[in-house]
């Protein structure tokens, strides 16, 4: 066991977040008052590595100077137009996104989960006025362990209890099947009313589950066959994190709709964007769908600038090299505590072997003392997702740190 000493200060926080706050969450305890690139801080002072990035949010690092510098110039100008109005932003970051990206057209929304959402009413209506399917009878396939949300719509796709249960009743017209096994979605395509496969080309919240190569390219071409549309949904797996700007490029697959969020604003603010072009964008007229704050003058600045940051400053690329280095130097541990080391780019985990089920958690809190935040997911597993500006020397004192605290699991 970590011994466990939590300062005043730090028993303050924690404590006004647990008697105001509701207890949807379990954070580690810590409380950060500060971050930059691949640090954070805590309110006693403390420096950390950040190997949660937000969930992936803030690739580009903490602060990063020139997207907080859009933020401020732009916060200085106009933030809000509702889209009663126009803005001077709104066009131009949509035709940076859409070239950045390669689609025709760009839907701007704020949270990840409303990207989904957006994508789900534009593969429906598609299926309704491309497809042909019938009123009301459109499915839509999800995959097995899936996560993109809180929503009630996210939770009906959900296989996990703790996100479903007891807040039923679900949505329709949502069918479940394995993750990486075409057979079975071929099997789901057989039926017409299919408006779309939605998915992630690596599972995320799940524990990093990546896919055998190949499944991503045959999810393409089942699509085709079957008239489906693929939504790829490269909210926590995009922007570089996988070491390509699109976790769909390993393979060179393109989808139909294409739904990004997260790190699109470098972890300042809220934003997401669903791309896709004509035949799907096209079916929403003006009315059906939108958001007050989709498409903002502040999101347009911002996003515009962490997407030139992760180019400019050869974000993807580092991403791809520092997570070969850091998987490499991980399964070097040959620690008997460690079962899988896996990933790609810098969205990697491990599996701890151990008969403590809390033996994942006991280790994040050990890194915590050691300097090195991580949080498990599902029990067993620890994501390992620096920011995309780690360094080589910065990823093996990581590893040193990660080895050092996997004593605690030897006590
Ligand atoms: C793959 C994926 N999709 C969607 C979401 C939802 O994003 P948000 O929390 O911004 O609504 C997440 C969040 O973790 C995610 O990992």
């Amino acid at each position: 066991m970590v011994a466990n000493i939590l300062s005043d200060k730090t028993q303050y926080y924690l404590q006004l977040e647990s008697q105001f706050g509701a207890h949807n969450y379990h954070p580690l305890p810590v409380v950060l008052e500060r971050g930059e690139g691949v640090f954070v801080w805590d309110v006693d002072g403390k420096r950390y590595f950040d190997f949660l990035s937000g969930y992936s949010a803030i690739n580009q690092g903490h602060c990063h100077p020139r997207i907080v510098n859009a933020l401020v110039e732009q916060a200085k100008r106009l933030t809000l137009t509702s889209r009663a109005f126009h803005s001077n932003l709104l066009g131009e970051y949509e035709k940076f996104i859409t070239e950045y990206f390669g689609y025709e057209k760009v839907l701007p929304m704020n949270t990840g989960v409303e990207g989904g959402e957006t994508a789900i009413k534009l593969a429906r209506r598609w299926g309704y006025v491309k497809k042909g399917i019938p009123d009301n009878q459109a499915k839509v396939i999800f995959a097995g362990g899936n996560f993109w949300g809180r929503t009630l719509a996210a939770i009906s796709s959900s296989t996990d209890p703790a996100s479903y249960k007891a807040f039923g009743p679900y949505m329709p017209g949502f069918e479940i099947v394995p993750y990486n096994d075409l057979a079975a979605l071929e099997k789901a395509f057989q039926d017409t009313n299919v408006a779309a496969y939605m998915v992630e080309p690596i599972q995320g919240e799940a524990g990093v589950v990546v896919p055998d190569f190949g499944y991503l390219q045959g999810v393409r071409d089942l699509c085709n066959e079957y008239n489906v549309l693929f939504i790829a949904d490269e909210i926590q797996t995009g922007l570089g994190r996988t070491g390509k700007m699109l976790a769909c490029d390993h393979e060179n697959v393109r989808p139909d709709i294409l739904v990004l969020g997260k790190a699109l604003s470098g972890g300042v603010l809220p934003v997401s964007a669903v791309l896709a072009d004509d035949h799907v964008m096209m079916n929403i007229k003006p009315g059906e769908h939108g958001s007050t704050y989709g498409g903002n003058p502040l999101a347009c600045a911002v996003a515009m600038e962490a997407l030139k940051v992760l180019r400019e400053e050869g974000m993807v690329e580092n991403a791809a090299a520092m997570g070969l280095l850091l998987r490499e130097e991980l399964e070097k541990l040959e620690s008997p505590f460690i079962r899988t080391v896996r990933g790609k780019g810098l969205l990697d985990a491990i599996v701890i072997e151990h008969s403590n089920k809390d033996a994942a958690w006991q280790l994040c809190l050990a890194l915590k003392e050691n300097g090195l935040l991580a949080k498990p997911t599902h029990g067993d597993k620890i994501r390992f997702a620096p920011p995309l500006v780690i360094n080589e020397a910065q990823i093996k004192e990581c590893v040193e740190i990660i080895h050092k605290s996997m004593d605690v699991l030897a006590s």
